[in-house]
């Protein structure tokens, strides 16, 4: 069986499973059972300064969203940081570390952006014996209105400096949590680094409104007839989160810098990929707040079982290894020429494929008596969106054309050389540059 122990940031766990700060790590009882489940760390729910502890809505704390099938697709959440006492943290954090040391414990902090604030709370967090911090830079709601959260991971001057006094104040490692809810992940990810951060973590929550009650004319959650936004997580977050992972690791001013993934992890080949963006590890919320703890063991039986088939004997042998692959599109190969190929034998004769193509595609599919549709190589573009609409998984396949052959479409034939936009002869630019 393939080995799943993870090295992160120089802390051994079992596997790359850690849950995320949320409400899965709020107290003893929760991180107890979640390490008996298998989870190889967890980062505490973020603690705030000392002082009258955090007040919640009382009423609903969550919008949805679903599939047709009812599968939770989406989370959209109004929490705070805890709203327990920091002192009753910090000792339950002692107490699940020394009896668990062989598992992470990562304390995510948020407190005023004041070096007196970060002062005062980081030896007290060091006393606990926990493996290092994560700077909650990233919750969008209520408490960025108060200066915190994503008021600081907006601005990279901002995430330098505290991550600084961190570095200064603080002997583990430091790691930091990055907002979604900007242009470009880069510059936050760059002014982390320059701030002397061990790791990034991302993504936290994307702010959103879930829905809208068309009786009350209210955002969900409700809270007597308001709404405010939220923050949104869960599978559907997911895409982002790739996409922003892949742009740090593959950033030259970040690249190298260690990553911790965290958005829509659901099963191993979430995190699979995640890893394979460059993510040393995976950190999981909605869906253990979904399907309950035990969640980690298909994780790690799934992760473990691809690993044994593809020959990985370590989680380090594939981390990165889909970064090389991520280019910009100026790059792609303009000389790769696909089309569409429908297979009778398992086509259920829906028709969606067709009207797809038809209304919005390049009239590229033909209806033909008796329902059976089939594609026409001389209008077909190879956009693929007749198999993602398809209802049948590998109904329709993209099936690429050979050198030498002529494309009916373009009347030219397909070489097999590489060519791209910055050489093609439509482009200005590299026309200016012949
Ligand atoms: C109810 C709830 C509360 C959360 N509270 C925190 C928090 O206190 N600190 C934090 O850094 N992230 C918090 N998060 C964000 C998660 O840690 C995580 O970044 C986000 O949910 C994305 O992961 P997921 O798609 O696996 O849920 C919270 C998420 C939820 C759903
Ligand atoms: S790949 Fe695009 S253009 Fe070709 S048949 Fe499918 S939908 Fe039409
Ligand atoms: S969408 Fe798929 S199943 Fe439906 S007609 Fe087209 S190929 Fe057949």
């Amino acid at each position: 069986m393939a080995d799943l122990t993870t090295n992160f940031l120089g802390i051994t766990t079992p596997n790359p499973f850690w849950l995320a700060s949320a409400p899965p790590t709020d107290k003893e009882y929760n991180v107890r059972r979640a390490f008996e489940a298998g989870w190889g760390g967890v980062v505490w729910k973020t603690l705030g300064e000392e002082g009258p502890p955090i007040v919640n809505v009382n009423g609903p704390r969550y919008g949805a969203v679903w599939g047709a099938d009812r599968r939770l697709l989406a989370l959209n959440n109004i929490e705070l940081i805890t709203d327990r006492p920091l002192q009753t943290n910090l000792d339950e954090i002692a107490r699940v570390k020394k009896d668990y040391p062989d598992r992470a414990i990562i304390v995510s902090l948020m407190v005023p952006c004041t070096e007196e604030s970060w002062k005062a709370i980081l030896p007290r967090v060091a006393e606990t014996g926990a493996d290092g911090i994560e700077l909650n830079f990233g919750c969008p709601h209520g408490m960025s209105e108060r200066g915190m959260g994503s008021a600081v991971g907006q601005v990279p001057e901002y995430i330098e400096m505290v991550t600084r006094w961190c570095k200064e104040n603080y002997d583990k490692p430091v790691i930091v949590k990055l907002t979604p809810n900007i242009t470009d992940i880069r510059y936050p990810a760059r002014a982390a680094k320059a701030g002397g951060a061990d790791a990034v973590s991302l993504i936290n929550t994307v702010s959103s409104i879930t829905s809208v009650d068309l009786d009350d004319f209210c955002p969900e959650p409700a809270i007597d007839g308001k709404g405010s936004h939220g923050g949104l997580c869960g599978p559907a977050v997911k895409p982002m989160a790739l996409n922003m992972v892949a742009e740090i690791a593959r950033d030259a001013e970040t690249a190298g810098l260690p990553i911790s993934g965290i958005g829509g992890v659901t099963t191993w080949r979430d995190a699979a990929e995640f890893m394979a963006l460059g993510a040393g590890n995976v950190q999981v919320c909605t869906a253990a707040m979904t399907y309950g703890f035990k969640v980690v063991q298909e994780m790690i039986s799934g992760l473990s079982d691809w690993m044994d088939q593809k020959g990985y004997e370590s989680t380090d042998q594939f981390i990165g290894k889909a970064v090389p692959n991520v280019t910009d599109w100026q790059y792609l190969n303009l000389n790769f020429v696909t089309k569409a190929r429908i297979d009778q034998e398992s086509c259920i004769k829906c028709g969606r494929c067709y009207a797809a193509c038809e209304d919005t595609s390049h009239q590229a599919i033909w209806m033909k008596e008796g329902r059976v549709f089939e594609v026409n190589d001389a209008e077909c573009v190879a956009c693929n969106l007749c198999i993602n609409v398809c209802p049948v998984e590998d109904c329709i396949t993209m099936e690429r054309m050979e050198a030498g052959q002529t494309d009916p479409r373009t009347g030219r034939v397909v070489s097999d050389d590489y060519a791209n936009w910055t050489m093609h002869p439509n482009n200005p630019a590299a026309q200016a540059a012949e």
